[in-house]
C-alpha cells in the first residue's frame, strides 16, 4: 500500500506542539468551559453546588477530578434543550441519537461549534491519508445521526469533493464508487463489508477500485477486521471515533502512518479514564471508562461526560496528542455469560481466524432454565458452504472461543447472506432472554 504520511507542514501546529503547550492551552480552555457551563446551564450549576465545587476551584488539570460527572440520563432528564448553554436562537444545528429506550438524546451546535467540528473532521481525514482535492464517498447516514453531516462538512472543509450518498442501496453504492472513483470512503466497518459483498456479487475486483483510504467508525471493530478490509480492497483502513454528546465523528482519529490507536484531539476535548465502579481517575495506560470534558463547545459544554466506552490512554506517537486504544466495547454491550465478561469484538477476532467464515455475525442470548446461553450466528464463505465444511468451521470457532474467551457457545454457521445486515451501526447482540 502507498505511504500516505502527511507532510508535516500541512498539520495544525498544535497537533505536533510540546506537551507543555498542549496542557497550558487545555487549562486555559477548561477554565473557560467550566465557567461557561456553570453560568449558563442550571443543571450544571446545581450539580457543582451539590458537590461544593466552583469553577474557580480548577487551578490545575488534575483538579477536574473534584467536579461531578455528566451522564446520558442528565441529557434525557433535561430533554430536549435543557442542557444548552446558549439561547435557542444561537443554536444553528440539532442532532439526536436514537438510543434504545425512551426519548432521544438531543445535542446542539452554535455556528462556532459547527466550524470547529468541520476543522476537526478535516484534521481527521488528513490524518487518515485524505488530501484536498480527493473525492470522498460518505456512506454514514445523513440526518439526525451525526455521522453523515459530520463527515460531509469536514471533507468540504479539507477541500475535497464530497459524494453525500448516505447509507443503504448497496448496489448503488458500488456503481457510484465504480463511476466516480473516490479515493476516500467514510462508512461503518460493518457496512463496508456489505459493500465488499456487493463488489464480489457483481464480479468487480475490489482491489481494482479507486479506494485508497477507508475511515471507519461509529462502532467497535478489531485489528483483525482492519487486516481483512485492507487486504480485500488494497486500501488503508483507519479508525475514527466520536459521540454525539461530545461532538460527533472526529473526537479522535488514527494516523495512517502508524495505525496504533486514535489520537484524541486534545486541544478541544480533555480525556480521563475512570474505574467505572469506584469512579476514581486511573493513570494513563490502565483500562477503564473514557470520560470527556469539552474545552471549546459553546452550545453544549460537557463536564466529565461518561461515555461508557472502554479503552486506555497512551502517549502520543505520530502526533503529540495522547492516543486511546481501539475501543474494546461499551460497558453496556458487555455480555456476562456464566460469570465471564464477553465483548462482541472478542467474538469478531475469533471468527476472523477461521478461513471458512465470513465476518458477518450476530450474537443471540437465550435462557434455558436458570442458565444463559450464547449462540453465535455467523456466515460461511461461499467456498466453504458444504455441510462438512460448515460443521468443521463451527467446531473450529467454538474451540477458538472456548480457548481464548473462556466460554462455551453454540455456533450456527449459516449460508452467505443469511445473517441480518445493517446499513449503519451493526446490531451485534440480540437478547432473547425472558424479561425479568
Ligand atoms: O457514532 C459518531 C460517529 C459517526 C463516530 C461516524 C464515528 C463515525 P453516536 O451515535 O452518538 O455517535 O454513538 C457514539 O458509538 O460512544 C461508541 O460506543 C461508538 N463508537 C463511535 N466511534 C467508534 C469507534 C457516533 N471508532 C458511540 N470505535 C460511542 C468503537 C465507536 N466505537
Amino acid at each position: 500500500m502507498l505511504d500516505l504520511t502527511p507532510d508535516r507542514a500541512s498539520l495544525d501546529p498544535i497537533e505536533i506542539a510540546s506537551r507543555d503547550e498542549i496542557s497550558a492551552l487545555q487549562l486555559e480552555r477548561m477554565k473557560w468551559s467550566l465557567a461557561h457551563a456553570y453560568a449558563n446551564v442550571s443543571h450544571t450549576k446545581a450539580a457543582f453546588d451539590a458537590k461544593g465545587v466552583h469553577p474557580d476551584d480548577l487551578r490545575s488539570l488534575s483538579d477536574l477530578a473534584k467536579f461531578p460527572f455528566t451522564t446520558k440520563l442528565d441529557l434525557r432528564d433535561n430533554y430536549p434543550f435543557g442542557m444548552f448553554a446558549v439561547p435557542r436562537d444561537k443554536v444553528t444545528r440539532l442532532h439526536a441519537s436514537s438510543g434504545t429506550t425512551g426519548k432521544p438524546t438531543v445535542v446542539g451546535y452554535t455556528a462556532g461549534d459547527i466550524d470547529v467540528w468541520g476543522d476537526l473532521v478535516a484534521r481527521s481525514i488528513r490524518a487518515s491519508g485524505g488530501r484536498p482535492g480527493d473525492i470522498v464517498h460518505v456512506s454514514y447516514g445523513y440526518g439526525l445521526f451525526t455521522g453523515g453531516l459530520g463527515a460531509h462538512y469536514g471533507a468540504e472543509k479539507l477541500g475535497c469533493t464530497v459524494v453525500p450518498v448516505s447509507g443503504g442501496m448497496t448496489e448503488r453504492q458500488v456503481s457510484l464508487i465504480t463511476d466516480f472513483k473516490p479515493r476516500v470512503i467514510m462508512v461503518t466497518p460493518s457496512y463496508m463489508l456489505s459493500i465488499l459483498d456487493e463488489f464480489r456479487a457483481k464480479g468487480i475486483d475490489p482491489r481494482e477500485s479507486s479506494l485508497a483510504v477507508g475511515i471507519f467508525g461509529a462502532e467497535p471493530w478489531t485489528n483483525a477486521m482492519r487486516a481483512e478490509i485492507e487486504q480485500a480492497f488494497d486500501m488503508h483502513a483507519v479508525d475514527i471515533y466520536g459521540l454525539s454528546e461530545i461532538m460527533g465523528p472526529g473526537v479522535a482519529n488514527e494516523c495512517v502512518e502508524t495505525k496504533d490507536g486514535l489520537h484524541i484531539w486534545e486541544d478541544h476535548f480533555y480525556p480521563e479514564i475512570i474505574d467505572p465502579v469506584t469512579e476514581e481517575v486511573l493513570p494513563d495506560g490502565e483500562i477503564g471508562e473514557l470520560v470527556f470534558t469539552t474545552l471549546t463547545k459553546e452550545a453544549l459544554p460537557m463536564v466529565r461526560y461518561r461515555t461508557r466506552d472502554l479503552t486506555r490512554l497512551l502517549p502520543g506517537t505520530a502526533r503529540s496528542m495522547r492516543r486511546m486504544e481501539k475501543i474494546t466495547g461499551r460497558s453496556d454491550d458487555m455480555i456476562i455469560l456464566r460469570g465471564v465478561n464477553v465483548f462482541p469484538t472478542q467474538i469478531e477476532e475469533q471468527i476472523l481466524k477461521c478461513s471458512g467464515l465470513a465476518p458477518h455475525f450476530q450474537i443471540e442470548l437465550t435462557r434455558s432454565g436458570r442458565l444463559d446461553d450464547m449462540t453465535v450466528h455467523v456466515e460461511c464463505h461461499i467456498s466453504a458452504a458444504s455441510d462438512e465444511a460448515r460443521a468443521a468451521s463451527s467446531r473450529e470457532l467454538a474451540h477458538h472461543i472456548k480457548s481464548t474467551v473462556g466460554v462455551s457457545t453454540r455456533i450456527n454457521v449459516q449460508e452467505p447472506g443469511k445473517v441480518a445486515r445493517s446499513e449503519g451501526k451493526a446490531k451485534r447482540v440480540v437478547d432473547n432472554r425472558p424479561k425479568a
